[in-house]
């Protein structure tokens, strides 16, 4: 790479051209839950408890919560008239859920692609939907391109500032937010995760420096720093807390958290409402950002499915209770990291899973129930 192409990380022109990409990928390293306490959950729902009904008649969930709701898109999903249904009734805020992360923008010769995102973002503003940037710096995305740069000819750190311009950039002025840094701290809650951008920068330093530049190429958007596995590993969150901390007085412009939420149906009830409790305590806004309930990650082997679903529906409860809870200039957004159960991630890994709020059809399951009635309560 000789002379710099202007699209490219090296530069951050906000037009940079586009290469074919192939279809999703499943983004390779992610570990998700290795570690949790197999806690039998307190029985909140007694074996043989009969499913909820749902009501035909259920409001849109935008329509009752006192804050913005959301769901991740992909730009297929445009193309699916259900979907968009689905989606223009029930959220007013979008995270692209995988358009917008490196492993999409970073093509293998350093230029980036912005079709699907800047479609996912059209169809936001004309929806008058939140967009919701997500994400600029994670572990578990390192594309070669950045990893074989060359230090004599163009300094990795002012590449990555170019990224974060180019990106940000762009959709600066459009987004109600962006995950600045996802999932920084390491898997047992030991500290920060080791990365490319952990060795090239420094471990503190290439996070700090993130915020700053992301400020520096939208001057007003939110800034949010986003970690999952928070309600499950008491030791993470504190180090999530810590981190957050760190980097408000080191002056980074750090403005909300997000917490992931993918969590099971036989989660001990409590655990959200105590995170979410705990990550509140620094006073800044939280995002509820990319809940899900799994049915089949569930490790009490003594619940049935029928358990099990009755506690989903509690668990989307307990976390709308939670945000309910927060007084209102804390109270970001709440994501759905899948609005169908076959649009989910947890879908792909297992087909048998059925996490999401709303059935194939995209009826409200008693999970959207739950929702709509506690944020009416
Ligand atoms: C997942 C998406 O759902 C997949 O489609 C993609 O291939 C990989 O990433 N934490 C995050 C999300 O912050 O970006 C992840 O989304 C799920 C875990």
């Amino acid at each position: 790479m000789g002379d710099s192409p202007s699209r490219s990380f090296r530069d951050s022109s906000p037009d940079a051209g586009a290469s074919p990409h192939q279809d999703q990928s499943a983004a390779g390293s992610l570990h998700r839950r290795a570690v949790l306490g197999s806690a039998l959950a307190l029985s909140a729902c007694g074996p043989g408890a009969k499913s909820q009904t749902v009501p035909a008649d259920l409001p849109p969930l935008k329509a009752v919560a006192p804050f913005r709701i959301g769901t991740c898109v992909q730009a297929l999903h445009l193309d699916d008239p259900s979907f968009v249904a689905l989606a223009r009734r029930q959220v007013n805020q979008l995270t692209p859920e995988w358009q917008m992360k490196m492993e999409y923008i970073v093509q293998p010769d350093g230029t980036f692609r912005f079709d699907a995102p800047d479609r996912i973002a059209a169809f936001a503003q004309a929806n008058g939907m939140g967009l919701l940037g997500h994400t600029l710096v994670w572990y578990a995305q390192a594309p070669d391109a950045f990893a074989r740069l060359d230090e004599r000819r163009v300094s990795f750190e002012q590449a990555y500032r170019n990224y974060i311009l180019a990106v940000a950039g762009r959709y600066a002025g459009r987004v109600v937010g962006w995950d600045v840094v996802n999932e920084a701290v390491a898997e047992d809650g030991n500290g920060w995760r080791d990365s490319l951008w952990s060795q090239r920068l420094g471990a503190f330093e290439h996070i700090a420096l993130a915020y700053r530049f992301a400020r520096e190429a939208d001057p007003h958007a939110p800034l949010l720093l986003n970690d999952y596995n928070l309600e499950y590993i008491p030791r993470k969150r504190a180090t999530f807390l810590k981190l957050a901390e760190r980097l408000l007085a080191s002056g980074a412009p750090l403005t909300g958290l997000g917490a992931q939420t993918h969590v099971a149906a036989d989660i001990t009830p409590g655990k959200i409402a105590e995170m979410i409790r705990d990550l509140a305590s620094l006073g800044l806004p939280i995002h509820l950002s990319e809940l899900d309930v799994s049915i089949t990650r569930s490790e009490n082997r003594l619940l049935s499915r029928e358990d099990l679903r009755n506690r989903q529906a509690r668990v989307y409860g307990e976390a709308a209770e939670a945000m309910m809870a927060l007084p209102e200039r804390q109270r970001f957004a709440l994501t759905l990291w899948g609005l169908r159960d076959q649009d989910s991630w947890l879908h792909q890994e297992n087909a048998s899973d059925s996490p999401a709020p709303f059935d194939e059809q995209g009826r409200p399951k008693a999970g959207a129930a739950a929702l709509v009635r506690t944020f009416r309560a």
